[in-house]
Formats: structure tokens, C-alpha cells, sequence
């Protein structure tokens, strides 16, 4: 398992301290960008951490958007529920992330999956990792990964590139989806499966704490 460089897991450290997460929380709630919905079912709420002057309303929707000159694309995350897709998806651009409140689990391509190109994009066969708050995790843009349980009081400080290095999207039977093609066939129904988590994933979540969501 890779480990953050100290610098990192100190900062992650200051920014989890409820005194630090509340206020920057706070200053970024009155920035809103736009909620995502999967399944008609709230995952994830968002808001910038930048300057006022640095953002501009999108004009048809009224959320928040960057201006193009800002450097920096940080916003506060509230997850509040785990990737329901039974598919691991990768990011448009690298990004490092805090934890500031709550947990989640997240799983991966494992070294044997590595190995083994048809256990490789297999849920099941994946590498589990916890995150919580007061802690700091990075990913490449093609780091395949999948949130598979989320306690519903997470708040991240999300910080992403600016460099999109591809277009997103899912890892299908080894194959990349471009995720608005996922989507699609999500809702004509050929990618729908049940995802069961396997039994350890549910130890760790109780580890998380009380109130977790799957
Ligand atoms: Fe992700």
C-alpha cells in the first residue's frame, strides 16, 4: 500500500481538527456546485473551496464555475453515499484528497489482479482500503478505483489538477468505457448487476462506525 509523504498525512492531519474542517467547510457552502444523483438517489454534494472573485454562475444552470485563469480546483465533497456502479472508473486529471470528517472504503486493482487480466477488473478480487478523516489519499488520472462504502458524514477536501490528461470513463471487462456511453447503457439496463459486498468489506465498514451506507 503506498504511503503519502509526511507532509501530506501532517496537513491532513490540521485540516481534519474540527475547529479547521467546520470553518472551511462553511466558507465553501456558500459556493455551490453542482450535486450529483445516481439513480435518482443523492451521491455526492459539492462546493468550491475558492475565492468569490475567481468564480462566475454557469449561465442555464446558476451553479458555480471556475474561471478559466484560476489555477486551482479545490472543492469540499460530502459523499454521501458509495458508488453504486458494480464497475471501476478512473478521473479526467490526477488528484490528491483529505479526509476531514467520516470514512469511506475504497477498492482497487489488487497485485494479483494485476497479474491475472481476468481477475483485473473483478470487484471481488480488488484490494480494500479505509480512509478516514485525518487522513490523505492520491491517484493518478488512471487509477481504476471504486468507493464501495461511505459513512454518510464524510466531508473531503477534494484538490484536483487542472491538466485533464483523458476523458473518464469505466473499466468494463478490461475494456475503457467512455462514461457517458456507461450511462447510457446504464439506463437501457445491460450494465446492471447486483453488487454484493463481500463479507470482510462489512467488518471494515462497522470499523468505520455506526450509520454507514452501502
Ligand atoms: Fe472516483
Amino acid at each position: 500500500m503506498k504511503k503519502e509523504p509526511l507532509g501530506w498525512r501532517i496537513l491532513a492531519k490540521v485540516l481534519a481538527r474540527p475547529s479547521v474542517s467546520r470553518r472551511l467547510i462553511k466558507f465553501a457552502q456558500s459556493r455551490p456546485y453542482f450535486d450529483i444523483y445516481k439513480d435518482e438517489k443523492l451521491y455526492m454534494r459539492r462546493w468550491w473551496l475558492v475565492p468569490s472573485f475567481a468564480l462566475a454562475p454557469h449561465p442555464k444552470h446558476g451553479w458555480l464555475e471556475v474561471k478559466p485563469w484560476w489555477p486551482f480546483r479545490w472543492r469540499i465533497h460530502h459523499i454521501v453515499s458509495a458508488d453504486s456502479d458494480p464497475h471501476y472508473h478512473d478521473h479526467q486529471s490526477g488528484y490528491r484528497t483529505f479526509i476531514l470528517t467520516g470514512g469511506y472504503c475504497e477498492v482497487s486493482p489488487s497485485k494479483i489482479s494485476t497479474r491475472f487480466p481476468s481477475l483485473y477488473s473483478n470487484m471481488s478480487a480488488g484490494q480494500l482500503r479505509t480512509f478516514r478523516a485525518g487522513s490523505t489519499a492520491s491517484a493518478k488520472a488512471t487509477a481504476w478505483h471504486s468507493i464501495s462504502a461511505v459513512n454518510p458524514q464524510t466531508y473531503t477536501l477534494f484538490c484536483m489538477s487542472t491538466k485533464q490528461v483523458h476523458e473518464w470513463g469505466f473499466l468494463v471487462e478490461g475494456v475503457k468505457v467512455h462514461w457517458r456511453t456507461y450511462i447510457q447503457a446504464q439506463k437501457m439496463g445491460s450494465t446492471k448487476e447486483n453488487k454484493e459486498l463481500p463479507p470482510e468489506y462489512k467488518a471494515r465498514l462497522e470499523a468505520l462506525g455506526k450509520g454507514y451506507k452501502q
